[in-house]
């Protein structure tokens, strides 16, 4: 398995730009089902969840190709509504395909996600709002299988707005008889995207970015060209690598307002960040203050995905932190990793209490999941001496070339295999 080699101390400085949204475009590629048609998905990352995505849309029928950043995907030859297990297992997320193969086809068979790092994800809430579409749901050897010989539009109540629920929700009910209202829908950016992905491609979709969205059944999709939005979690991690090392980036390809809650809680730590239309960028101070609570939630709320690489900046600045993970059961494993860096942190149920040090020092580290292993990262930037982060897989799910992008901005980082 490959691993990340880093020599800390090096100041990040230079400009990036910001890739297509990971958590925008899985769930696009998964609506390319609908269409029967061509989709253009223009700025589309080049990141192993998209490649398992593609697999996926590949050993179902689809015919997918690059143009450069360009994905075209053909699903005219969709020939197969289940959806193969072994990948399923690989990705979590393909649980979206749940509710784009049951619109085009009113059935679909995918195997149950089961748990991942993050600790159990159930789908409850995307089987519940199904079986109000008139989905007849049968749970068998691990397998979910639907099937529906209408599917009719309903007024959905969310208990949680789960992102996932809301865009299984949408896929499902593009197609249906009559219209869906969500209540209590998920208000992500990526959400909103979807929605201009489907009615690009002829759907009456409205209400994205707010907690009610209207979903009218149409009886048919067409072609459609879509480009993905910036990829906030991304932007927001290259800010805070550069806020640990002193740096100062400018980030090109961003929405401002998308990580508000991330550049409010770096000027709380002490960073100057200037907003441009597209652009941010940040100076990081000559010390790093500590922040009263980062607490995670739903959009526009601190997000999840950021925790842990807030948690690493937060391990070298001046004072105590506390940070309270509000949407993941068990979100905490980078923690122990950066305290074999000489980060002290204490866990207590959902809440770390950071106190900030003088200096992490380098080591063998071990990135369990995505984000946490972009935390590693970003420790290991300022880290005295040497870093390694095995484990390069979980971040190539969601950073494009993250050493070439580091390395672009001066960091001493790079891949070993
Ligand atoms: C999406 C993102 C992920 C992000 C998360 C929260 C994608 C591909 N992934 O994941 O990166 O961390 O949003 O912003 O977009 N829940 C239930 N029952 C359900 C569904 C969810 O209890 O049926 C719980 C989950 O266990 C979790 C919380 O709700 O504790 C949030 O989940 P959800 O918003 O659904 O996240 P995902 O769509 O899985």
């Amino acid at each position: 398995m490959g691993k990340f080699y880093i020599d800390g101390g090096k100041r990040l400085e230079g400009t990036l730009r910001v890739q297509g949204g990971k958590n925008a475009v899985l769930p696009i590629l998964a609506a390319t089902v609908l269409n029967g048609h061509i989709s253009y998905i223009h700025d589309c990352p080049q990141i192993l969840d998209v490649l398992t995505m593609i697999s996926i849309l590949e050993r179902i029928g689809c015919n997918v190709k690059w143009e450069g950043k360009t994905l075209i995907v053909d699903s005219s030859t969709v020939s197969s509504y289940e959806v193969p297990e072994d990948l399923v297992r690989e990705m979590r997320s393909s649980i979206i395909l749940l509710g784009s193969v049951l619109g085009r086809y009113k059935k679909v068979v995918i195997s149950y996600p089961g748990g991942c790092p993050l600790g159990p994800r159930p789908i409850d809430l995307h089987l519940k709002a199904l079986r109000q579409l008139g989905v007849q749901i049968k749970e068998e050897h691990g397998f979910i299988i639907c099937e529906a010989s209408k599917l009719t539009g309903a007024k959905i109540h969310l208990d949680f707005p789960s992102v996932g629920a809301t865009e299984n929700i949408m896929l499902t009910a593009a197609l249906a008889e009559g219209t869906t209202v969500i209540y209590n829908a998920a208000k992500e950016p990526e959400i909103k995207d979807l929605q201009d992905f489907l009615n690009g491609m002829g759907a009456k979709i409205s209400g994205a970015s707010t907690d009610v969205i209207y979903i009218e059944g149409v009886k048919k999709l067409g072609k459609v060209e879509h480009k993905v939005i910036p990829d906030r979690i991304v932007a927001g991690t290259y800010l805070t690598a550069a806020a640990i090392t002193g740096g100062k980036i400018e980030l090109t390809n961003v929405e401002p307002n998308h990580i508000q809650a991330v550049t409010s809680k770096l000027r709380e730590i002490g960073c100057t960040i200037i907003e441009k239309e597209n652009r941010v960028f940040l100076k990081a101070p000559q010390q790093l203050r500590s922040v009263d609570i980062v607490r995670t939630q739903p959009y526009p709320g601190f997000p999840t995905d950021m925790q842990a690489q807030m948690m690493a900046l937060l391990t070298v600045a001046s004072g105590t932190s506390i940070i309270t993970e509000t949407v993941f059961e068990s979100r905490f494993k980078h923690a122990e990793e950066l305290m074999r860096m000489g980060a002290d942190i204490t866990i207590e149920g959902r809440t770390a209490i950071v106190k900030g040090v003088n200096a992490l020092t380098g080591t063998t580290v071990h990135a369990k999941d995505l984000r946490g292993g972009a935390a590693l990262i970003i420790a290991g930037l300022v880290a005295q001496g040497s870093t390694i982060v095995k484990g390069a897989k979980h971040i190539e799910r969601g950073y494009e070339e993250i050493d070439k992008e580091l390395q672009l901005l001066g960091a001493n980082i790079r891949k070993i295999d």
